[in-house]
């Protein structure tokens, strides 16, 4: 029965954490997975998240299993992050809500939606792109393709040659946007490059599907990271999928916490598209875990962890601004003729180096500095002081 079985290739991100923790080296550093660490590249558990659970600890709760669309007062938290107060979508009852697995599992069970009620249907995903992305949108059966979002030269986002790939797409193909802190390249668009996108979604009948797993952590305010899918569901009234991802801004990422959100057209609409979201996580995974849906409750729901939750975000994401401006200064003194500016202009928790595969490869080898194949650097995994070491590293694997 499993002769025939080959063996599959490694995960391009969590293949890098394999590879590292097979490594015996203490020098070694993990640049792969997007998981933060401290200035000791220990890692985190947020203050708030231990005051939060001090809370569900003493309420004595039981181990029965959630609803299938999840923990109702976490669904209606997490759509207030999302959406905002005032979202007209959400006062007009026009917002299904259903938790599930993170980032991951939301994308996964809105593929599964598109594969079953847009059947023929063409995913358009950004070039590059997470490296998850096409194995979710893939296994769940639909056809995939890119678009150009990257240009290597300026090391930023090539609007045009987006502009001209998604205005080629046929109506009702579907295009996965980036929310914010696009992943791995850094590079955002601006408000007006952003209207211009939705704007070409309403002309020409593509449907946005958001990936949004780094709200909070891109600005550094909540409000202005989720203000893309805002203005495309409350500015230019688009119906709109979002995936909500409670890994990276909560540092919940074991917990597996998040949801998948659809902005519809009419009220009519929610019961009958969560009944079908539930009939597919059903199938997939039953019902989502409690523990993470809880913290995420007493966090957003709680005036006071929600501002301490602020100031802790900020924290996290200037710790990682400050190793941006280290390494831009580290590699400028090693290879002045170079523009490394790009370092410091790119946001979120990565560094998208163009760096090539043989390059990264030199790095895990000789160095012991893994990072994924394209070249991303997960800025979060790095400290201050060992800042020095990764540019002497880039440099010689530059140079060989
Ligand atoms: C990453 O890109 O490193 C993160 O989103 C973690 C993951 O699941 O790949």
């Amino acid at each position: 029965f499993f002769q025939e079985v080959e063996q599959a290739p490694p995960d391009p991100i969590l293949g890098v954490t394999e590879a590292f923790k097979k490594d015996s080296s203490p020098d070694k550093l993990n640049l792969g997975v997007g998981a933060y660490r401290t200035e000791n590249l220990e890692p985190l558990v947020l203050d708030v998240v231990k005051k939060a659970e001090e809370r569900i600890m003493s309420q004595n709760n039981n181990k029965e299993y959630l609803a299938v669309e999840g923990f109702a007062p976490f669904r209606e938290v997490t759509a207030r992050l999302l959406l905002g107060d005032d979202s007209k979508a959400l006062k007009e009852k026009r917002v299904v809500t259903l938790q599930s697995l993170s980032g991951t599992g939301s994308l996964r069970i809105g593929a599964a939606f598109l594969a079953k009620f847009r059947a023929g249907t063409t995913v358009y995903i950004s070039n590059p792109t997470w490296g998850n992305h096409f194995n979710i949108f893939g296994d769940a059966g639909l056809e995939t393709a890119k678009y150009r979002y990257f240009d290597a030269k300026t090391i930023g986002l090539d609007f045009d040659g987006m502009v001209e790939d998604l205005s080629a797409a046929p109506a009702g193909s579907v295009v996965i946007l980036h929310g914010c802190a696009h992943n791995p390249t850094g590079v955002d668009p601006t408000k007006e490059q952003w209207k211009k996108i939705a704007q070409l979604c309403k002309d020409k009948g593509l449907f946005p599907f958001f990936d949004v797993a780094y709200q909070g952590f891109a600005s550094g305010s909540l409000e202005e990271d989720a203000w893309a899918p805002r203005h495309f569901a409350d500015e230019m009234g688009l119906e709109i999928i979002v995936s909500q991802s409670y890994s990276k801004n909560l540092g919940l990422y074991g917990e597996r916490v998040g949801a998948l959100n659809a902005v519809v057209s009419s009220a009519d609409e929610v019961p009958k598209v969560l009944s079908q979201w539930k009939r597919i996580a059903r199938a997939t995974y039953s019902n989502p875990p409690t523990h993470g849906a809880r913290i995420v409750t007493e966090v957003v729901g709680d005036d006071a962890l929600f501002s301490e939750w602020k100031k802790e975000m900020e924290e996290m994401s200037g710790r990682i601004i400050n190793v941006r401006a280290a390494l831009q200064k580290a590699l400028e003194s090693r290879m002045p003729e170079k523009d490394w500016t790009f370092i410091t202009r790119q946001i979120g928790m990565f560094s998208y180096t163009g760096m090539t595969k043989e390059q990264v490869e030199h790095m895990w080898e000789k160095w012991h500095v893994y990072c994924t194949k394209d070249g991303r650097l997960s800025l979060a995994g790095l400290s201050l002081s060992r800042a020095d070491y990764l540019a002497d590293a880039m440099v010689d694997a530059i140079n060989t």
